[in-house]
């Protein structure tokens, strides 16, 4: 039978859900994206350019084309309440209504669920409106503090204590950005993301992925939306115990089940970014969608039919058997402007080489007469699927580095001496 999906968001993300939807050939996809991504494009039947928070025009799209269901790919038309809209208009999501989505739009709200409910994993924090009691907090604090800003920042809104500012530029920083945020005590360990289909009830977790935040080989230069991350075939990460990875599935399980509690259920893809400490996994933060780069590693990876995936998301009957990944390892690499992220190149032709046996997933690219063209954010995505993580790095290296133009990726990420430092590394804290 067919079903046609409304995928929202022109990201290399929502080109992995397309794909992943696309894989079943009764799917007729329907795309809402502010600028033409040419893989979409290329798998959608029709294409609305608009911004993806115009939620009147989208959802006039979607009844007048007849969807039967609607993936939120990107976190902005979430805290607009698209998902709101589009249910009442009979289009059921997979995403979170906009009160379920401030676990990621509202850094304060995220943390005093975790408190109210006594989940675990949620390190020590405090709430501030007014700049200078932020001040107070800091200067009297002993220890380093993450700063964030309590709404979206598009995951560049964090300055960490000891790595990006000292106590005077924290002091700075919340003053620049008017007094609103959360500070909270610096977690010190390895990051790992434990993302999961959520009906409301129930949590079914995908394979653990590591992403990259900072621009430069050696994870140093600024943070960035993410620059390539991998997985591994047993789905765990080696600095990741097994103890580790049951309590950060029960933290995501209780927040599922908090939210539920609360009268604002949770249906879409849960994102649980954790850093595993001494102490174990703390939450670093939760996002209501999927993780751009990680979307690409796990549904590169899929093997059940995502469109049934989403049908019982959508009927809140979701099981484990409903989801299967291949048991290989995944590198996803991003090929990004130069300059990135301060002062990108856009405007830049590329030439794709021959990418192998990697999959491409477009970004932030334009297409024009044949020639693709960066613009200010990242720009293509290449992923490798192995049987080894040095298979799967292999694939993804030969296929970015076959690209060019005025653009670059990390040579980094996905290899045995990352990993192995991540390793060490794990073993310092511990
Ligand atoms: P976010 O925008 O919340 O994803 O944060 C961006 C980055 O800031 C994270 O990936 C971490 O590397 C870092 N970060 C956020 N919160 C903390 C914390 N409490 N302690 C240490 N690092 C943090
Ligand atoms: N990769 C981090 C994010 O999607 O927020």
């Amino acid at each position: 039978m067919d079903m046609k999906v409304l995928v929202v968001g022109g990201g290399g993300r929502e080109h992995a859900i397309t794909r992943a939807l696309s894989c079943n050939s009764g799917v007729r996809i329907f795309s809402v994206m502010a600028r033409k991504n040419p893989g979409i494009a290329r798998l959608a039947e029709r294409v609305l350019l608009e911004k993806e928070t115009n939620i009147p025009k989208i959802i006039r799209f979607a009844t007048e084309n007849g969807l039967d269901a609607a993936v939120i790919g990107p976190e902005a038309p979430l805290e607009a309440g698209i998902v709101d809209r589009l249910e009442a208009a009979g289009i059921p999501c997979v995403g979170p209504t906009r009160a379920a989505a401030r676990i990621e739009t509202d850094k304060a709200f995220c943390r005093r669920l975790m408190e109210r409910h006594g989940i675990a994993g949620c390190p020590e924090y405090r709430v501030y409106h007014d700049p200078e009691e932020a001040r107070r907090f800091i200067e009297a604090y002993d220890g380093d503090l993450a700063v964030k800003p309590i709404g979206l920042t598009g995951g560049k809104g964090v300055r960490v204590m000891g790595e990006h500012v000292d106590a005077a530029g924290a002091v700075e920083y919340v003053r620049q950005i008017g007094g609103e945020v959360v500070l909270e005590e610096r977690l010190l360990g390895e990051e790992f993301t434990l993302q999961a289909f959520v009906d409301g009830k129930h949590l079914v977790p995908m394979p653990l992925v590591q992403d990259h935040k900072r621009a430069y080989e050696g994870d140093v230069g600024p943070n960035t939306g993410g620059m390539g991350s991998y997985s591994l075939p047993d789905h765990m990460l080696p600095f990741v115990s097994r103890a580790d990875y049951e309590k950060a599935l029960r933290i995501m399980e209780d927040t599922v089940a908090a939210m539920q509690d609360e009268g604002t259920p949770y249906r879409g893809i849960l994102y649980g970014q954790f850093m595993n400490t001494r102490d174990g996994p703390k939450v670093i933060e939760f996002n209501a969608r999927f993780g751009d780069p990680e979307a690409m590693n796990v549904l590169s990876l899929l093997e059940s039919d995502f469109s049934e995936i989403v049908r019982h998301i959508i009927g809140g009957d979701l099981a484990p058997s409903h989801v299967r990944f291949a048991h290989k390892a995944t590198v996803c690499k991003y090929l990004v402007p130069e300059g990135y992220p301060e002062a990108p190149m856009a405007r830049e032709p590329l030439t794709l080489g021959d990418y192998g046996d990697a999959l491409l997933y477009y970004a932030n690219v334009e297409e024009r007469d044949g020639t693709l063209y960066t613009q200010t954010s990242r720009t293509l995505a290449f992923v490798g699927r192995g049987e080894t993580l040095d298979e799967a790095e292999a694939i993804a290296e030969k296929a970015a580095s076959s690209v060019s133009g005025r653009v670059f990726h990390r040579r980094d990420i996905g290899t045995r001496e990352l990993l192995e430092k991540r390793c060490q590394h794990m073993k310092e804290i511990a």
